[in-house]
């Protein structure tokens, strides 16, 4: 019998900053239900000049770390799009903010806003190994377009680290996975840009092709129908988006079983709650949808299927599944109001407040420089001393 293994806990970040989009809408001479209806969001997290991927991973891995599980961490991978150097791994500071065991391995992965879901992937492949060890992954990004955009009412800002192990209880993952990778420009961002490039009508294309061709090599490997899973999680670039995969994976399947009736109760509303109010945390959303589908389906999805899709631009797709445990039940409650916490507690910005943190930029030249404390508790970045990253926790 192989060996169950999965994500055994998750917990989210976000900074404690938001811009409600009706305002945004409003600064840009836009009508609001463009960003609330047409692309199905309502609030976005903005990230304050002392806050940035390590710090917003450290929060949310602090919340996970047990001093139970934390000597059976033997190996970290951070997922990012938003590194902050070009050699060390971002994880190596959260390894020193966390004090965790010197005996672990840490790396930083990169491809778009798929690299957790390949970090899962090999963490599953290296725990069938290493079976009395846990795996940290960590995925951290700040989604950012640039003001005046298009792409502006799609950023965002978030964490989520998990555990992986051969104790899950929130989701084990299957062995099948269906994936597709293609060279194409629709998003990027060249070292010297802060902002990233986007084509955007045809990343959202893109996207949907790539679910189709990664569904289509997941069913034929795993010999599942859309009716074998309960439920759906997308990656969540803006929350339309989710609902257009989730309509074109319907169509897929009413093509190839014209008899089939639809079940509403599979559409991906649930997976939506958290990403509608925290935006775009590229690496992060696919595990931000799976936190919310969770914590707030009003069903039991005990022993249920869950299909997963994470999508990477540039491009990589990868559509997986799980089942969930029953001891998932034990968690829901606690974590989403941990979740909900985050989230309502943050400050609402006006949308010139929000330009200014935009705006606001770490000098480049390394010279010493400490950010203003707009982070009141647990970890912020500090600043820059002899173009070394300080970080400290309040
Ligand atoms: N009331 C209700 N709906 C309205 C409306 C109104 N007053 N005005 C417009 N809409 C609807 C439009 O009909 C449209 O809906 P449909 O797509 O269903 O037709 C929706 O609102 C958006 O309108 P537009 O298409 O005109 O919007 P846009 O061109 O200004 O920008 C976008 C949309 C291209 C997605 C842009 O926000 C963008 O570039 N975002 C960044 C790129 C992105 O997120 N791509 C997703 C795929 S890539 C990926 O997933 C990786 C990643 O994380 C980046």
């Amino acid at each position: 019998m192989p060996l169950s293994i999965g994500i055994e806990s998750l917990s989210l970040y976000t900074p404690r900053f938001s811009l409600p989009l009706h305002s945004l809408a409003e600064a840009r001479g836009i009508d609001p239900n463009k960003y609330i209806i047409g692309l199905g969001q309502e609030e976005m997290s903005v990230m304050p000049p002392d806050e940035d991927i390590v710090s917003m991973a450290a929060n949310a891995a602090s919340k996970i770390i047990t001093p139970e599980v934390k000597d059976s961490i033997k190996l970290i991978m951070f997922a990012t799009e938003s590194g902050v150097d070009q050699s060390k791994a971002a994880g190596l500071w959260v390894h020193h903010l966390l004090d965790l065991p010197k005996k672990c391995r840490i790396i930083e992965l990169k491809q778009a806003c798929y690299s957790a879901t390949c970090a899962l992937t090999l963490a599953r492949s290296y725990l069938s190994l290493h079976p009395d060890e846990r795996v940290l992954v960590i995925a951290s990004d700040n989604a950012r377009y640039g003001l005046n955009t298009p792409g502006e009412p799609t950023q965002g800002c978030a964490a989520a680290a998990f555990l992986v192990s051969h104790t899950p209880r929130l989701l084990e993952i299957e062995p099948e996975q269906g994936y597709h990778s293609e060279h194409i420009m629709d998003f990027w961002r060249p070292n010297y840009l802060s902002e990233a490039i986007v084509d955007g009508k045809y990343s959202t294309r893109a996207y949907l092709s790539t679910l189709a061709s990664s569904w289509d090599d997941y069913a034929m490997k795993s010999k599942r129908g859309f009716h074998d899973h309960s439920r759906f999680c997308y990656h969540v670039p803006f929350s339309k988006m989710a609902e257009k995969a989730h309509e074109r994976l319907v169509k897929i399947n009413s093509e190839q079983n014209p008899s089939d009736t639809l079940d509403i109760s599979k559409s991906p509303s649930h997976s939506l709650t958290y990403s509608k109010k925290i935006g775009n945390g590229y690496t992060a959303s696919l595990y931000i949808s799976l936190a919310s589908l969770l914590e707030n389906d009003p069903h039991d999805l005990s022993l249920q299927r869950l299909g997963l899709f994470s999508y990477g631009s540039g491009c990589v797709g990868e559509f997986f599944s799980g089942i969930v445990p029953k001891e998932y039940t034990l968690l829901k409650d606690k974590n989403r109001l941990a979740h909900e916490d985050l989230i309502s507690s943050r400050k609402a910005l006006s949308c010139s407040e929000y330009e200014q943190l935009f705006s606001h930029s770490t000098p480049t030249n390394g010279s010493e420089y400490m950010t203003p404390v707009l982070t009141e508790q647990g970890f912020r970045f500090k600043g820059v001393k002899n173009h070394e990253r300080l970080y400290e926790h309040v």
